[in-house]
């Protein structure tokens, strides 16, 4: 038998308490990423705690069958533990004796010898049967389900089924450092694949790579970030670029961590436009992240702590752009972010919506006349997007402008307000963006 240290820095132990984070005390995974005591940055890890999230309902159910009598809540991390047993088998490539006995010893870890019987028994039996995980559609909670089919009547199939697949790991190369070509050649000599995106800059990964393996990391040459978010940030270039001859004022007034801040730097600065750039974020915690990716990328952006749906940050100089990138649901991110199946109940959509329409509303009236704002959300649902803007447009002297999505994009689907980026495949996210125009009087 193991000792209790080696159970308790096992990779499966520590799955286990990661799982108990998130299920029991709502943690979401991306905090827990941060933390350097969880362990989630190995692979194997990660791909236990995500692929069981990932999963959730589906292993949930098929354990619910196995058992004669419900595991109480005070046992949760037995349950966490039996489904995490479950996935390994049935997802995952280990040998069905090993994850069985290496399962099963958590249990001394946990303090619960009981439940080393029970583990063994469901595991055995899981590594017999047939249940085959292709035959799965969706994994999602009723709401979430049935809200993706009044929302999409005609995508919601493809949006549950890409939910369920790993997301590619999209790279933008930072021409402001080195050209794209460059770049390439430095992935070729690394031997690391690639494939080319719709735009320049951007590159797909064929397999995941952990960013210190990445040729030029340290030395901000390129970031990571989701195709989807990459589409954003050229749709609203594309204002900017479009009426160069006015120098732009730019807000970007939800911008950490800074991926859409720091990917407009890079654009303008490629393309040689005058402008001005102010960031605005309200945590503190959050802009110290921002600052330090920006000194990575070596790109020096004015940031102002400040909340955007109140006045006390502005100099009362009106802005020809901003760039709402509101906080949200996250709904789209679900495959990258499984853990929201979970954690978002439907009733705190209202609460997004009602912090949208706050920020909204207070930034519009710092937008000069003509000036363009630029919303978007990484959520999929129409109360953060089409009906939020809907309400902008009823309220304000707002009009809706056409966004121009190049023709190689092919996730995008037009609504009454603006466009969804539909996760599609392994290649985006799913987003939300609104082009509007304060009109001129
Ligand atoms: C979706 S994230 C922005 C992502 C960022 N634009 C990017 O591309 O990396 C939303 C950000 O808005 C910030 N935020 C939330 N409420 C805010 C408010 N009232 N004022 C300003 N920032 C806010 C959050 O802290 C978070 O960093």
């Amino acid at each position: 038998m193991q000792n209790s240290t080696t159970e308790k820095s096992s990779v499966r132990f520590l799955s286990n308490q990661c799982l108990k984070k998130i299920v029991v005390q709502g943690i979401n995974v991306n905090s827990l990423l941060s933390m350097n005591d969880t362990g989630l940055q190995e692979p194997i890890q990660k791909e236990l705690v995500f692929g069981v999230l990932r999963y959730f309902f589906f292993l949930d159910s098929y354990l619910s069958r196995q058992l004669k009598q419900d595991i109480k809540d005070k046992d949760m991390d037995v349950k966490l533990l039996l489904l995490m047993g479950i996935y390994e088998i049935k997802f995952m490539r280990t040998p069905a004796y090993a994850a069985i006995n290496e399962t099963v010893n958590v249990c001394h870890g946990l303090g619960k010898a009981w439940a080393k019987g029970l583990v063994n028994a469901i595991l055995r039996k899981a590594s017999s049967s047939e249940t085959k995980p292709e035959n799965i559609e969706e994994d999602l909670p009723v709401w979430l389900s049935k809200k993706l089919e009044a929302d999409f009547p005609d995508h919601y199939q493809m949006i549950k089924k890409a939910f369920l697949i790993k997301p590619e790991m999209a790279l933008r190369i930072n021409r402001s450092k080195i050209s794209p070509e460059d770049y390439k050649n430095k992935l070729n000599k690394a031997e690391i694949s690639f494939r080319s995106s719709p735009f320049e800059e951007a590159i797909l990964l064929d397999e995941p790579k952990a960013s210190a393996d990445l040729p030029g990391w340290l030395s901000g040459e390129v970031s990571i970030q989701d195709l989807g978010a990459i589409t954003l940030g050229h749709l609203f270039f594309a204002q900017i670029n479009e009426r160069r001859e006015n120098p732009a004022r730019i807000l970007d007034a939800c911008s950490a961590p800074g991926g859409k801040l720091f990917h407009l730097t890079e654009l303008v600065a490629f393309h040689k436009i005058e402008c001005s750039i102010t960031a605005l974020e309200i945590s503190n915690q959050r802009i110290k992240t921002m600052c330090d990716l920006g000194k990575r990328l070596g790109h020096n952006v004015p940031v102002l702590q400040g909340d955007a749906s109140r006045l006390d940050w502005w100099d009362k100089k009106p802005f020809t752009h901003i760039l709402v990138d509101a906080p949200c649901s996250s709904s789209g991110t679900i495959r990258r972010n499984p853990d929201i199946k979970l954690l978002l109940k439907e009733k705190n959509l209202q609460f997004f919506q009602q912090k949208q329409l706050h920020i909204l509303t207070n930034l519009w009236d710092k937008l000069s006349p003509g000036g363009l704002m630029f919303y978007s959300t990484c959520s999929l649902f129409r109360e953060e997007n089409d009906l939020l803007i809907q309400k902008l447009v009823e309220e304000k002297d707002a009009e809706i402008l056409k966004l121009k999505v190049p023709e190689n994009v092919a996730n995008a689907l037009f609504t009454n307000y603006g466009c969804n980026l539909l996760p599609f495949d392994k290649i985006s996210d799913g987003f939300y963006c609104s082009l509007i125009s304060k009109k001129t009087i």
